[in-house]
């Protein structure tokens, strides 16, 4: 994408899942040169109440494992502040910032065991703009690794990008590992469409690639790969399977 559009406006998300990818995007940068000097960053959320400078913040995790290391302009990034006074005005600022950029051309999202894209928890509407978002309980647990396993300490709230938000980008990847993916995936894609699975609205985009790995491919391929409506299923070296909706 960046070498065809070097002013691509990419929306990121954060996670164990993407580390790989960051870490390949600082390779081609290093060794092949490959320039971020031109392209906008917006990131996918940010947990309200944690500052900058702390280490799970998203806007540390960002700076850590991609803009300190490429060729990023401080000007192109865009990550919502979780300290903001007022946390739905900063919300409409960041809707309004996506527009004045031109839109997402490329948003890469995960996907969390409860089926969550961003901070779009379970129950959230399908349309919802960049909101204040409530964390699951079952989300605050799984990202309780990140804060010494301590629960208590996993912020309660986050400004999120909406579904309605990914689904106004161009295009969407979304990326999962392991086998504790493999269940949301599957209802993602093979149950209705249902806010009880927000993920499953992507299924209502035109331009989607989903990059799995076996593990979280297993319950899919098992069970009804070729029912699913899209246009390829194919395994790709890179991935146990990369479906394109
Ligand atoms: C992160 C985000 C979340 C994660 C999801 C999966 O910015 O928005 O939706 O993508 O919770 O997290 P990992 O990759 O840590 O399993």
């Amino acid at each position: 994408m960046l070498r065809k559009k070097p002013h691509a406006v990419l929306g990121l998300p954060t996670g164990s899942t993407p580390i790989p990818m960051y870490k390949e995007l600082v390779r081609l940068h290093i060794k092949e040169g490959l320039d971020f000097s031109h392209a906008i960053f917006l990131n996918l959320d940010e947990y309200i109440g944690l500052p900058k400078t702390h280490s799970q913040s998203y806007y540390y995790y960002m700076q850590q494992y991609l803009f300190t290391q490429v060729n990023a302009k401080a000007k192109n990034i865009y990550i919502p502040s979780g300290i903001a006074k007022d946390i739905e005005k900063e919300c409409a600022k960041y809707e309004d910032k996506i527009r004045q950029v031109g839109g997402i051309d490329l948003q890469v999202v995960g996907i969390g065991t409860n089926g969550h894209i961003g901070f779009c928890e379970p129950g959230v509407s399908l349309s919802i703009a960049t909101h204040k978002a409530t964390l699951a309980q079952r989300t605050r647990k799984d990202n309780a690794r990140f804060f010494k396993g301590d629960v208590s300490q996993v912020p309660t709230h986050a400004i999120s990008m909406g579904l309605g938000t990914v689904r106004k980008a161009k295009k969407i990847i979304l990326m999962a590992n392991g086998q504790k993916k493999s269940q949301a995936i599957y209802k993602m894609l093979i149950e209705p469409i249902t806010t009880h699975m927000p993920a499953s609205a992507l299924r209502l985009h035109n331009n989607v690639t989903i990059l799995l790995d076996k593990a979280a491919a297993q319950k899919l391929k098992k069970a009804v790969a070729p029912n699913i409506k899209t246009n390829r299923i194919h395994i790709n070296a890179l991935t146990a399977l990369t479906v394109t909706l």
